[in-house]
């Protein structure tokens, strides 16, 4: 294992990355993502806080224990931080856990800042931290968008969007999640942002028990954000979410409950993901990834974005 070349790409990478971000006032960022093959990791900078993951390694072994904790003890050496500032996380080990289940380790919320916003995260508790930063520029295009607006936000997760939504003047939001726990999260970040008001509403519902419910009782919004989850089974849920079977589905009753000059934002993780023809064909729609992926992201593009408007 070359730990010097990994160590020399981690310290070239953090002095262009952070060059990069203060320019933009930018705290949280990818530092590193798989740059080396046999260094198969994702490392994400929080404000002085650092979460790193560990990849399967293609063609190779899995990285064994002691590997992983030299390359630990490597990250904090190189990043500067202090042993409690790492999470360091092997999702190939955690193949049983889904990605919003716990980790097992005990919760240490952290507020950080993007754009101009506060945020609860957590970089030990669960795989994921509570905001993915790959939708940074993604959540600044649903502020740009959101003035006066109704918006609603599927799938709201820690409410990331409907914060965004909030703060570029949505005239009001409905944010639904099928987790209670999430739903709390997406309060607390409401909350934080001084938008805990009775216009910003949180259902806790299975996302296709809510689309119906919306599209018969005839409601409407401006812009909706559409962020499912690649794969979703939970014992609340009536149904397995498939984002590549389903799609077709849920964005066609998203573009009902569209006001007409409404927009729909559409964006999945699924890897080798393909927007059904028959909806390119019936529906207005225009990928925007280039401008929803950042540059931070672009040497493994974690998603794909559209824009929907009714034809
Ligand atoms: C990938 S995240 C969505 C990311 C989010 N839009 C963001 O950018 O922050 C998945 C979320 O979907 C929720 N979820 C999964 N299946 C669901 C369903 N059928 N109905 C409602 N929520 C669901 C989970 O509870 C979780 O909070």
């Amino acid at each position: 294992m070359d730990l010097a070349a990994f160590a020399n790409r981690l310290r070239k990478n953090q002095r262009h990355w952070r060059k990069w971000a203060r320019r933009r006032h930018i705290t949280c960022y990818r530092l590193y993502d798989r740059d080396i093959p046999e260094f198969p990791l994702a490392i994400d900078w929080y404000q002085g806080s650092v979460h790193a993951q560990v990849f399967a390694r293609k063609g190779l072994e899995p990285l064994d224990e002691a590997e992983e904790r030299l390359i630990g003890e490597k990250i904090r050496e190189v990043l500067q931080i202090p042993g409690h500032a790492l999470a360091f996380k092997t999702r190939q080990r955690q193949r049983g856990l889904n990605q919003y289940q716990k980790t097992g380790e005990s919760g240490r919320p952290l507020i950080v800042e993007e754009g101009g916003l506060r945020f609860e995260v957590d970089l030990y508790r669960y795989l994921d931290t509570g905001l993915f930063l790959d939708h940074r520029n993604t959540r600044a295009i649903v502020r740009e968008r959101a003035a006066g607006k109704r918006v609603l936000n599927l799938f709201a997760y820690t409410g990331g969007f409907s914060v965004y939504a909030a703060a570029g003047g949505a005239h009001a939001s409905v944010s639904v999640d099928l987790s209670n726990t999430y739903q709390d999260r997406t309060r607390r970040n409401l909350q934080l942002n001084g938008f805990a008001d009775p216009r910003h509403e949180l259902v806790r519902d299975d996302v296709f028990s809510y689309l119906d419910r919306a599209v018969r009782e005839r409601r409407q919004f401006g812009l909706i954000v559409l962020d499912p989850p690649s794969f979703s089974n939970s014992k609340k849920m009536l149904e397995i979410l498939d984002v590549q079977r389903d799609h077709p589905r849920l964005i066609e009753a998203c573009l009902r409950l569209l006001t007409p000059s409404g927009e729909l934002i559409f964006s999945t993780n699924r890897r080798q993901f393909k927007l059904d023809p028959a909806l390119e064909a019936q529906t207005r729609s225009e990928e925007i990834t280039r401008q929803t992926l950042p540059e931070d992201f672009q040497r493994h593009p974690p998603h794909r974005c559209w824009i929907f408007r009714n034809a």
